[in-house]
């Protein structure tokens, strides 16, 4: 049993046996209707729990439909209508699941919810995403990327904007993956420390850029994501904005990078903020590719948490 709660606690070996395992599933299925059945049922018999603490769209539905594809079951959990939202323990609650299902998925705020979680479970527990990381997601990316361009190993990537839980699992991956990392974006967001420099231990560049058309010089890959996540107060989003608006990705940006560079938006996107509709639309976009191969990776990681 494995649990998948970020990508620099996983095996470099493990994480690149999942992106293979995702590409042959994708490509097993290519020309299916979205509900039709995988050949392959490996979590026939299996329940999974799928828990959230904060709104989603893509994380939900593709966790939803990749269990179904492979033949098993889903129960969708809101925290707030658990007693885990009115006082139960995590270790409580994580026993509990335990005896009833086979997988659980969890978003929520702090991540010593989801390490409490794993700590506590007898089966697997997958980080769905917390205040502090999105392993799901990047895992997603890297697919994404490799499929449109080869390998990922000794390229460069570009964050541009705040330095927060999605940029901190493109770091770990960094690290993991073999590319070099550019962040840029203004000092007060810079992504921890803690990881940059666990990355630069693992071999690979990691440098900080105020400058974003510097950054983005030779860049084969233009990352950004949304200037106020869900654990950010309302009452910061004016000032992150003033902070974070030289850092918008639009053409001009994407322009300095190479020109076959790509660019990622985990979404939700927020339109003519971080990411400009003509980037999001444009030629460089793979965003949507992105949002489905969390299906694929994800059906992977699930997988390989369970052995199957
Ligand atoms: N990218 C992502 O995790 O989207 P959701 O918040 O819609 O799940
Ligand atoms: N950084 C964003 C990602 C959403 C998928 C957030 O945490 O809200």
């Amino acid at each position: 049993m494995n649990h998948f709660l970020d990508i620099h606690k996983t095996d470099p070996a493990a994480l690149r046996s999942i992106i293979s395992s995702a590409a042959a599933m994708k490509s097993a299925r290519a020309g299916r209707s979205r509900g039709a059945p995988d050949d392959d049922q490996p979590l026939a018999g299996q329940m999974v729990a799928l828990i959230f603490e904060k709104p989603s769209t893509r994380t939900r539905v593709s966790f939803d439909v990749g269990v179904r594809q492979m033949g098993g079951q889903t129960m969708l959990l809101s925290g707030q209508e658990m007693q885990l939202g009115h006082g139960e323990t995590i270790a409580d609650t994580a026993r509990v699941l335990s005896r009833y299902v086979d997988l659980i998925m969890i978003r929520t705020f702090d991540e010593s919810v989801l390490i409490e979680m794993a700590e506590y479970a007898d089966v697997p527990v997958i980080n769905g995403l917390t205040d502090r990381t999105h392993p799901c997601q990047i895992m997603a990316d890297i697919l994404t990327y490799e499929e449109h361009r080869g390998p990922i190993k000794g390229k460069k990537v570009v964050w541009s904007g705040d330095g927060n839980n999605v940029c901190a699992s493109f770091v770990h991956a960094a690290g993991q993956f073999g590319f070099d990392m550019v962040f840029t974006g203004p000092a007060q967001l810079d992504p921890e420390p803690e990881f940059v420099a666990a990355a630069r231990r693992a071999g690979v560049q990691i440098d900080i850029e105020r400058d974003p058309h510097k950054a983005v010089d030779g860049a084969d890959l233009v990352v950004t994501d949304t200037w106020v996540s869900m654990h950010d107060s309302q009452s910061t989003k004016e000032r992150r904005h003033n902070m974070l608006r030289p850092y918008q990705v639009n053409e001009a940006l994407m322009a300095a990078a190479r020109p076959d560079a790509l660019f990622m938006h985990c979404l939700p996107a927020h339109r003519e903020e971080e990411a400009t509709s003509a980037v999001m639309d444009g030629p460089h976009s793979v965003v949507f590719d992105e949002a489905e191969n969390r299906l694929h990776a994800q059906k992977a990681i699930m997988r390989w948490c369970l052995g199957l």
